[in-house]
Formats: structure tokens, C-alpha cells, sequence
């Protein structure tokens, strides 16, 4: 675990105290070099001397990421999905693999194609029922994949309960935070093995970077064929890009904060809405996982919220469209808020619901957002 002494605030404000020891630069400078020259006894001047294995942007990054999630070890990937696959890559032939039904439907597909090749087996629970986790566990269990909140029902999932499940059948639990941004849970103290988020969304927070970080409770063997998948089959995010999350994070629990009040303030504006069904948001009392959330979700409760719409998909699809300060456009955890019609985006095979519009609520002034939904909604 790390030993950073200072709170998250401070460690993301300062990216760790990332200041450029021969310059004094605040900014550390980009290092672009793909190569790195040894000493005049042929030694590496650092750990790794050619890109595709890391470089000090890269290490920077990780560190920080590490530190705030109180992890041994951060790697960094090209995306999200690519750090997903690597980590499934580490599940032996034929392991079984537990996962939640509701979740990132790329890594759903990704379960699934993995077992169709017979690669692993898997087995997804009802993220809904509390005991299904535990029931869907078996001796040949290797992994057990959980989202929360799940993408894009927001069901809240006991993180300790997994990981005490997990590790009564010897499974490691993996948990996809990127919803949790680092500032509400911090998985690994709650037992899980491995975290991963998606750096695209909050912890990059303004839509200009792809990418992907997992996060280790500790370093074993497991990890060490992390670290070598990644250098032989992708590469780190690029030094460029670990700079635009190095500043991007400077200013994760503020945009955080922002977002989780916004995103609660029309969570309870629209919940007795004529024109809406059901407001999808842990942070609302009447949520099926708030009790979870209130115990697992100690800095707010994120941005991301999903209307039911009483409307069909066609109408669903239009609602989105009418909409003119949210922008009608996929992903999450950005500074602006997004909304999507979640089954158009996932395609037919999705168990989304028709009338479902997902948003990422961002950190605008909320009374622009709410009256932005309103005027959507008064067309349907
Ligand atoms: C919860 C979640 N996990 C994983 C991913 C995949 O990450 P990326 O798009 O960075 O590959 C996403 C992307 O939307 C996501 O929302």
C-alpha cells in the first residue's frame, strides 16, 4: 500500500509533487524520447529504457494514481478496454470468471467472446440480488469482475461482501471504479485485488485523452505478468496524454464535488417528474443500493445518473437530440454533461432499457442543466 502521508486533495492538486528536480519546473516537462542512453558503464540511466515499457511521464502518472487509491503499483494503458483484456489475458485456460449482468457492455462483450473462443468460462450475476454473487462462485473461480456503480443502472454492489466471497473461494476481486473516480470509494481498502478505471473519464476529466489504469492492493506474481503482457503486446499511455492527466487530476476532487451536487440536485428535481418514470441514482434515499452507497460512497455520489423516460425508443432517441446545453453524445466524467440514448449506442443484443437516457452531469451552473432537460422533456 502506499505510504503518502498527505490527504487525496493535496496529492492530486500537486500530481504528487511532481516538480522537475533539475529545473524547479512546477509543470514537469513532456519527455518524448522513445529511447533512453546508458551510462559510461553501460548501465540504464532509469528503470526502463525504452517506451513501450514506460518513462518518467508515464511513472509520474501511475504513482499519483497509486497514491490516491492507496495501491502498491498503477500501470497505465492505451485504453480502457486494453487494460481489461490484459487483465483477463492473466485468467488461466478455462478459469471461471464471475462478473455482474449489469455492467460496461465492451467488457461484457469482451466476457463473452473470451468464452466463446472457450477461453474462460463465465457466469454473470444479478447485480440486483445480494446473495447472487456468492451463489454464482465455484472452486475454479480466478476472477470476479464487478462494476459499481453499474453502467448504466447505477445498482450499487457490496464491495467488501465480493471480496470476502471472492477470497473465501480463493478468487481475486477486480472492481471497475471508474465511476468512483478515486475520490468516493477506495476499493482496495475495502478488500478488493485489483481497480481499474477507465482514465477517459473522471480522473482525465475533460474528454481529450483514452485510457486505462489498474491498480494493485499488492505486487505478486499476477502483476508481474501485467507488467509483461503490457510491454509485449501494448504500451503505456503516451507521454503527451500522461501530461494531460497529470493536469486533468489536479482538479479531480473539486470537478467531483461539482458534479456529485449538480447530479443530486436533479436527481430529486425530476424523481415526482410527470414525463418521468424513475430517476437511476444511488445518491436518491429511494435507491434500491442507497443504504450500500451511503456506507461505500463517503465523497459524494459521482455524476452519473440514468432517466426512465415514459417514452418509447424512438421518443427516447429524440429526447436526447432536443436537448441543447447537455450534449447528446457517449461516454462520462467529463466537465460538460453528456446524455445518450443508451440502447442505440450498445445495439440490439443490449438489456438496456428502451426508455433509458443515461447523463454524465458535469460541473455547468445546475439550474441551466435542469431547465435544459425540462424544455427536452416538455416536447416528448
Ligand atoms: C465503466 C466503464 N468501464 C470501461 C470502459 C472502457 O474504457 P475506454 O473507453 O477507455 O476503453 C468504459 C468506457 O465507456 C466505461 O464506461
Amino acid at each position: 500500500m502506499s505510504n503518502h502521508t498527505s490527504r487525496p486533495e493535496t496529492i492530486a492538486a500537486h500530481a504528487l509533487r511532481a516538480i522537475d528536480a533539475a529545473t524547479g519546473a512546477v509543470v514537469p516537462p513532456i519527455y518524448l524520447s522513445t529511447t533512453y542512453a546508458r551510462d559510461e558503464n553501460y548501465a540504464p540511466l532509469l528503470k526502463e529504457n525504452y517506451v513501450r515499457s514506460g518513462s518518467p511521464n508515464v511513472w509520474q502518472a501511475e504513482d499519483t494514481i497509486a497514491a490516491l487509491e492507496k495501491g502498491a503499483a498503477a500501470l497505465l494503458f492505451v485504453s480502457g478496454m486494453s487494460a481489461i483484456s490484459i487483465l483477463l489475458e492473466t485468467v488461466p485456460m478455462g478459469g471461471h470468471v464471475v462478473a455482474c449482468n449489469s455492467m460496461y457492455y465492451g467488457t461484457r462483450n469482451w466476457l463473452e467472446r473470451l468464452r466463446d473462443r472457450s477461453r474462460i468460462t463465465i457466469t454473470l450475476f444479478d447485480a440486483n440480488d445480494r446473495n447472487a454473487l456468492a451463489k454464482s462462485l465455484t472452486s475454479k473461480t480466478d476472477l470476479v469482475w464487478i462494476e459499481t456503480p453499474t453502467n448504466p443502472m447505477w445498482t450499487v454492489i457490496d464491495i467488501e461482501a465480493a471480496a470476502k466471497a471472492a477470497h473465501n473461494v480463493g478468487a481475486i476481486l477486480a472492481v471497475d471504479a471508474t465511476a468512483l473516480a478515486s475520490v468516493t470509494t477506495q476499493p482496495l481498502t475495502l478488500g478488493a485485488d485489483i481497480v481499474f478505471h477507465s482514465i477517459t473519464k473522471y480522473l482525465n476529466g475533460h474528454s481529450d485523452v483514452l485510457g486505462g489504469v489498474l491498480i494493485a492492493r499488492e505486487k505478486n506474481s499476477r502483476w508481474d505478468e501485467i507488467i509483461s503482457i503490457r510491454s509485449k503486446t501494448s504500451s503505456p499511455l503516451s507521454p503527451f496524454e500522461c501530461y494531460l492527466l497529470m493536469r486533468g487530476m489536479r482538479t479531480l476532487y473539486v470537478r467531483y464535488a461539482q458534479a456529485s451536487a449538480n447530479a443530486l440536485a436533479i436527481a430529486r428535481h425530476f424523481s415526482n417528474h410527470p414525463k418521468v418514470e424513475k430517476v437511476l441514482y444511488p445518491g436518491l434515499g429511494t435507491h434500491e443500493g442507497h443504504d450500500i452507497a451511503k456506507r461505500q460512497m463517503t465523497n459524494g455520489y459521482g455524476g452519473m445518473m440514468s432517466l426512465l423516460l415514459k417514452a418509447d425508443y424512438a421518443a427516447s432517441q429524440k429526447f436526447c437530440a432536443r436537448l441543447k446545453v447537455v450534449t447528446p453524445a457517449t461516454s462520462l466524467g467529463g466537465v460538460e454533461s453528456l446524455a445518450e440514448h443508451r440502447k442505440t449506442v450498445e445495439g440490439p443484443t443490449s438489456l438496456t432499457p428502451d426508455n433509458l437516457v443515461r447523463f454524465s452531469i458535469g460541473i455547468e451552473n445546475v439550474n441551466d442543466l435542469v431547465a435544459d432537460i425540462e424544455q427536452a422533456l416538455s416536447q416528448l
